[in-house]
């Protein structure tokens, strides 16, 4: 398979900050790349330096065989972004916007009016065609800004974060369009920090935090190397986990405290290990469910992927009480 992205030891420094820390990592041609993390991980750091608007610090970066430090022009032309917020020019209807785009790069009107219609009946958006885009949804100003990084037939398209802030719907509908494109040979590569979006989409992972990679492979690689195929969550006081943990040191891999919940990871009988579980009488509630990307990402960090969304932060002590 050929290589279109390569990175090595790739470093970006803000001043005295180390934002991405001397990363490899490479993307071949026709896969859904994607870069998962949590906020300030580096992600939009990341893309900004294949997509040549963020110089690199230090190592060497090569994007579609040229280096980035070099032929920055040709690499643009190549590539189509998605950028994290919306720039779309609300005062032009929705067909304006990707002819204007089309300008941009010096398409012929004929032929940008063509590929506007394509695209606006690829992404639902026809019957919005004449409409400003400040009066059209969120969903659909995502699925333009999309439509508008394709307007110039790309070889790889760069998505910082698709379908954050967007409803469950909406987003559903966007990975189909994605699913589609990456069915018709394109290249993505994207940043979420929705676990679901990246197992849903993407064939290879790095997972990402404060600038350093903590893991990368396929997501099914990634859970069954880390946390095997099975999970039980047990909610139980703190004072008697370790106990518990104990008892069951024979038939798990590992286990990770959040909260008042432990994650076990089974890897031997899970009827045995249910079974032991569930005659604890200091357990007040347990799970038995298949692993998925979040496991993952608590057992290298020992917090939540979204947790500054949506859920605590595991690393705070005073939050979690009394740490085994
Ligand atoms: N222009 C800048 N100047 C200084 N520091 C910056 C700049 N851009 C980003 N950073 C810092 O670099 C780190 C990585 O930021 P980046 O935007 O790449 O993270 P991210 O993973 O995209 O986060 P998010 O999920 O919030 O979009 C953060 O600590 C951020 O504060
Ligand atoms: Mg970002």
């Amino acid at each position: 398979m050929t290589v279109v992205v390569e990175a090595q030891k790739l470093q970006k420094k803000y001043n005295d900050f180390e934002a991405v820390a001397g990363i490899d990592f490479h993307i071949h041609r026709g896969e859904c790349f994607g870069i998962l993390g949590p906020n300030g991980a580096g992600k939009t750091t990341v893309v900004a330096m294949i997509y040549c608007f963020n110089p690199i610090s230090g190592g060497k970066l090569t994007v579609l065989g040229n280096d980035v430090t070099v032929d920055t022009r040709s690499i643009k032309t190549r590539l189509g972004v998605v950028p994290q917020e919306n720039n779309l020019d609300l005062e032009l209807t929705v067909r304006e916007n990707l002819l204007v785009y089309a300008s941009y790069y010096g398409i012929r009107r004929s032929e940008a009016h063509k590929r506007a219609e394509e695209l606006l009946h690829f992404f639902s958006l026809s019957t919005k065609a004449d409409q400003e885009v400040d009066r059209i949804s969120g969903g659909m100003k995502r699925r333009l800004t999309i439509a508008r990084g394709l307007i110039h037939t790309p070889e790889i398209l760069i998505l910082d974060e698709p379908t954050t802030g967007l409803d469950p719907q909406s987003r559903r509908l966007i990975w189909e369009h994605l699913r589609q494109l990456k069915n018709k040979g394109l290249t993505l590569i994207l940043t979420t920090h929705y676990l679901e979006e990246a197992s849903q989409l993407c064939d290879e992972l790095i997972i990402m935090d404060q600038g350093i990679i903590l893991e990368q492979g396929k997501p099914l690689d990634l859970i069954q190397k880390q946390v095997g195929a099975k999970v039980v969550e047990v909610e139980i006081n703190l004072e008697h986990s370790q106990a518990l943990v104990h008892t069951l040191e024979h038939l798990i891999s590992g286990y990770q405290l959040a909260g008042n919940t432990i994650y076990l990871y089974i890897t031997e009988d899970e009827t045995e290990a249910v079974k032991i579980i569930s005659s604890c009488k200091h357990v007040h509630t347990y799970r038995l469910r298949p692993s998925n990307l979040e496991d993952v990402f608590l057992k290298l960090t020992g917090r939540g992927l979204d947790y500054a969304e949506d859920t605590m932060d595991f690393t705070d002590p005073k939050k979690i009480g009394h740490l085994l």
